[in-house]
């Protein structure tokens, strides 16, 4: 039996959660700044950190109390140690090392995109090697093959924006509001994905990259042009025609993959695989190659530590523990590891 505490202060969730043996979420606290950060219409770096200093002992004195657990209960305490913004990771990486050398417990150091990638080994731990990864978040958009619990091979990323980025920026522009990712998949549901022709960059035979930065300038150039001309543009179905663009992209390039790398199950992760089109395309083009597709409830595919403990399970069945020089790692790298 493995109770495991885990942390989370990447970006702009303050996050907490206790987990059994990787799988029994016990609890999950989640306090999201967005609030703090929607003025802006983006995280404030500076802002986050000071606020996760604000937050993290009430988030994860309220994720022991939820759980009906005391410190002294506590197997192994995990954290984040990147990638993200550097003050903000700081702040949950020092709790974590205050708790393990306080406590005598092992301290974990879990790489935020393997945490978004083990929020599908939650519900289901028995999924089946070799996987193909498709995480898709503010920051991240790659292509990874796990051939075993701790190893992953980058075979395509992006090459400018990431898909979580590109949904955020065209919100603004559309003036939708602050994340963009969650209003556009909702504007889109009332809107024609096929109304406005915007381009999709495939790149190079059989490569496994993305591009999203052309498709983002056609839809900031498209409104433009509508505002100068003085005309009336449909909101919903210029979501709906940016959403599709997005999904055909990442739908195609992910078969592809899983095809390439001989996988047969697919697992996404990360916030943009809460999309609702994107859940049910992949699911849809899987089943025409009799693949099998997996994704987290969407709570799960945005920051939450209740994934992060998931990953520290298995780097405590391994034994994998950091030491008290632990320190947050803003660009760290998830191939390799
Ligand atoms: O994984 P995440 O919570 O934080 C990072 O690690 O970046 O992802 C946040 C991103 C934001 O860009 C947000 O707009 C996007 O995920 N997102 C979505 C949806 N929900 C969140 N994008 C598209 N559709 C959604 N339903
Ligand atoms: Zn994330």
């Amino acid at each position: 039996m493995a109770l495991i505490l885990a942390i989370e202060t990447s970006c702009d969730e303050t996050s907490a959660a206790v987990v059994r043996d990787g799988t029994e979420i016990l609890s999950n606290i989640i306090s999201s700044q967005i609030e703090v950060h929607k003025k802006f219409g983006g995280v404030v770096p500076e802002v986050a950190s000071r606020k996760h200093l604000e937050l993290v002992n009430g988030v994860i004195a309220e994720a022991l109390e939820s759980a009906g657990f005391d410190f002294a209960s506590l197997d192994a305490v995990a954290v984040t140690h990147g990638p993200g913004l550097v003050g903000a990771l700081l702040v949950g990486v020092s709790a974590a090392k205050a708790l393990s050398y306080s406590l005598g417990i092992p301290l974990i150091a879990v790489n935020h995109l393997e945490g978004h990638i083990y929020a599908n080994f939650l519900a289901d731990p028995g999924l089946e090697f070799p996987l193909v990864c498709l995480v898709v978040s503010g920051g991240h958009t790659d292509l990874l093959v796990m051939q075993g619990h701790g190893s992953y091979r980058l075979v395509g990323r992006t090459r400018d924006d990431a898909a979580g980025e590109a949904f955020d920026k065209v919100a603004r522009t559309m003036g939708l509001g602050y994340p963009g990712g969650p209003l556009i998949d909702s504007l889109s549901a009332d809107g024609n994905g096929s109304a406005i022709a915007l381009p999709r960059a495939y790149l190079e035979e059989g490569s496994l990259d993305f591009s999203f930065s052309g498709l983002k300038s056609a839809v900031i150039n498209f409104l433009h042009h509508a505002r100068q001309k003085g005309e009336e543009v449909s909101l919903p179905d210029l979501a709906a025609s940016f959403q599709k663009a997005v999904v055909d992209v990442l739908v195609f390039k992910t078969m592809e993959a899983s095809l390439q790398h001989g996988a047969r199950t697919i697992l996404l992760a990360g916030g943009v695989a809460a999309n609702r089109q994107l859940r049910s395309a992949v699911s849809e083009a899987a089943a025409g190659y009799q693949l099998r597709v997996v994704y987290p409830p969407p709570e799960l595919c945005t920051d939450n530590a209740a994934m992060i403990a998931c990953a520290a399970y298995y780097h405590y069945l391994r034994g994998d523990f950091a030491d008290l020089t632990l320190n947050a790692v803003p660009g760290l790298d998830l191939h390799g590891l």
